[in-house]
């Protein structure tokens, strides 16, 4: 089995340095262009291996299997796609590709993204002997090295790169699939605090909101990075340059109060009905506190924030105590 995976990580390493040779040639240009056209230098297209998978459909599997190996193996590589009529043939069709590396720098996986609307926008690597998704994150091969102490999370890998080459190299991403505690326990490997740098979409708040508990859990603290009106930090460093992006960093949002200002947002706050169930809220989210100082910092917090709904320390306070009276087991 060991030999196995062993056999699986030469396969992906063999194909990322044939894409990594397929974008240098002539039919790779379209590809090369598209990268540079979005803005990525030379030296990022190195660090990061990307490549490009041509037109043919099975070039990359005659060259592996001229190499001797079996369809068996070249199968669970999840480099190609089986058909009853064609047989295998490559997965990865007429895109860029990015080989996603696990900490020790070997190839995992790869995702592919068409060059323009098609879709699906981005095709991933299926999960395979050694490419577990909840395990791994995109740029950790690189971000480990930094001497920053705390980590970027985003979503994607262009997101990542256009980090990396802005001189944040301690940004890695998690591609696609939603955080795991695998990957909060990877994080913590790594460093106790973590700045989350989603979508500004609403799919990004919630995977925000989701990934916050997650992380606390296995012990990494977090803070929310509001980049709107951009939609992602590419896009973000792209107008508005790094150092603004800098300055974003440094305004990151307590995860405690993100949650806050998310709920703020849920509910009609310019009529008396709507705040005094966001203050409920509030002291739904305080009671999970379970230090009595973190919780009364927070109180003050909340209070300092929305004062202009006229809430007070005392009111915020005898709600959290109301609330707790009425969730104590011997009533349940
Ligand atoms: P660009 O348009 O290239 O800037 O991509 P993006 O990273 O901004 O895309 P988006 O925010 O839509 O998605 C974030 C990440 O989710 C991507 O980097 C991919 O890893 C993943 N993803 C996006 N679209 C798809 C898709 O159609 N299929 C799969 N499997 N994953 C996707
Ligand atoms: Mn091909
Ligand atoms: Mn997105
Ligand atoms: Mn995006
Ligand atoms: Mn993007």
């Amino acid at each position: 089995k060991a030999e196995k995976r062993a056999t699986l990580l030469e396969i992906n390493k063999k194909a990322a340095q044939y894409f990594y040779y397929q974008l240098r040639r002539e039919n790779g240009k379209t590809a090369h262009d598209y990268l540079t056209g979005r803005g990525l230098s030379e030296e990022m297209i190195k660090k990061f291996g990307l490549g490009y998978s041509d037109k043919y459909s099975d070039d990359l599997y005659k060259y592996l299997k001229a190499q001797n190996y079996t369809d068996d193996l070249l199968r669970e590589s999840g480099l190609f796609n089986v058909d009853e009529r064609q047989g295998m043939y490559d997965k990865f069709w007429n895109r860029v590709i990015f080989p996603i590396m696990d900490v020790n720098n070997r190839v995992i996986g790869f995702g592919g993204r068409v060059m323009g609307d098609g879709k699906p926008k981005y095709l991933n690597s299926p999960e395979t002997q050694i490419f577990d998704k909840s395990r791994n994150l995109y740029g950790l091969n690189i971000a480990r090295t930094t001497r920053k102490n705390y980590l970027i999370l985003c979503e994607g890998y262009m997101d990542v790169i256009s980090m990396h080459q802005a001189g944040f190299t301690n940004a890695v991403a998690s591609l696609g699939t939603a955080l795991t505690s695998g990957h909060a326990s990877l994080v913590k490997r790594y460093t106790q605090e973590v700045l989350l740098l989603y979508d500004s979409d609403e799919a990004g708040v919630k995977a925000a909101l989701r990934a916050i508990p997650i992380l606390r859990e296995a012990g990494v603290n977090s803070r929310v990075v509001n980049l709107r009106p951009h939609k992602d930090p590419d896009e973000f460093i792209k107008t508005e340059g790094a150092e603004a992006f800098e300055k974003r960093l440094e305004a990151a949002m307590d995860s405690f109060m993100f949650r806050v200002s998310i709920a703020a947002g849920e509910f009609p706050m310019e009529e008396p009905q709507g705040q005094n169930r966001f203050f409920d809220r509030c002291a739904q989210y305080l009671l999970e506190l379970s230090d009595e100082l973190e919780r009364n910092l927070y109180i003050e917090a909340i209070v300092k924030e929305y004062r202009r709904y006229g809430i007070s320390v005392e009111n915020l306070r005898k709600r959290v105590n109301s609330l707790a009276m009425k969730g104590t087991p011997a009533e349940k």
